[in-house]
């Protein structure tokens, strides 16, 4: 391959948690070829002191403990000064705003991201502002670091790189690609346990086939998702739209 691949350049206190989960499967694979490359950054490798000090005690008080603007700031600077090409800085935490599939497939669209893992009660303030710094949640929970959730990240953008999903059909269909979550799968045997696998998947009508799985997303993202299933059809709900 000509092109560089896209790179995820991680900043973290814990780079041997990487590429964990994703050394394997598509994303193993993929990285193998060359498609996506992965550097980490220790971050303690920035500390000013002889003890490499990388948190310190929150002012105003509280639990935990925060990561130092000015070592994670030299950590920043210095993959920026080294890299070719300028990432996207994302700090995942539970205080960013979501992520999105819209969000992954512009994240897969770029030539990578740089992802900042914090540790204890989070990052000081201001390193987020000064570098304009992207703040993304992947769920309503607390994760022990960002770690994690920067492997969650990492998979879905991966995996939504040209050359890395067998069919690109098959990204097209799965969940929220359209709005809607993914209408279910049956495979062989055609009984099981007394459940049969509904007869319209065998009917080889496909356009029947098609009907079906659109009702069963429609149906599935209405009961499972009312947050989405409102955001999918907002206009055709005020009844400008069959
Ligand atoms: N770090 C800790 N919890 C997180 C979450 N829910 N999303 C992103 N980063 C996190």
């Amino acid at each position: 391959m000509a092109d560089a691949p896209w790179t995820a350049r991680v900043l973290t206190l814990y780079p041997e948690m990487f590429p964990g989960p994703l050394g394997h499967s598509l994303a193993g694979a993929a990285r193998a070829r060359a498609i996506w490359a992965l550097e980490t950054v220790d971050i303690r490798g920035f500390a000013r002191d002889k003890h490499a000090t990388v948190d310190d005690a929150p002012f105003g008080g509280g639990p935990g403990m925060v990561l130092r603007p000015d070592v994670l700031a030299a950590a920043i600077d210095d993959a920026e000064a080294r890299a070719e090409r300028r990432l996207p800085l994302i700090y995942p935490t539970p205080r960013g705003a979501s992520l999105t599939q819209r969000r992954v497939r512009e994240l897969a669209a770029g030539d990578g991201a740089v992802l900042i893992c914090g540790r204890f009660e989070g990052v000081d303030e201001r390193v987020l502002e000064a570098r304009d710094i992207e703040e993304l949640s992947v769920g309503d929970y607390v994760l022990s670091g960002g770690e994690t959730a920067a492997l969650v990240l990492l998979d879905a953008v991966v995996r939504l790189l040209p050359g890395v999903t067998g069919s690109a059909e098959s990204a097209a269909e799965e969940s929220f690609e359209a709005g809607l979550l993914e209408y279910p799968q049956y495979t062989r045997p055609r009984m099981w346990e007394d459940r049969q696998v509904p007869d319209v998947l065998l009917s080889g009508d496909h356009e029947q086939i098609r009907r079906w799985r659109r009702a069963e997303s429609e149906r599935s993202t209405r009961e499972r998702r009312p947050d989405l299933w409102r955001a999918a059809t907002g206009s055709r709900e005020n009844g400008t739209n069959g």
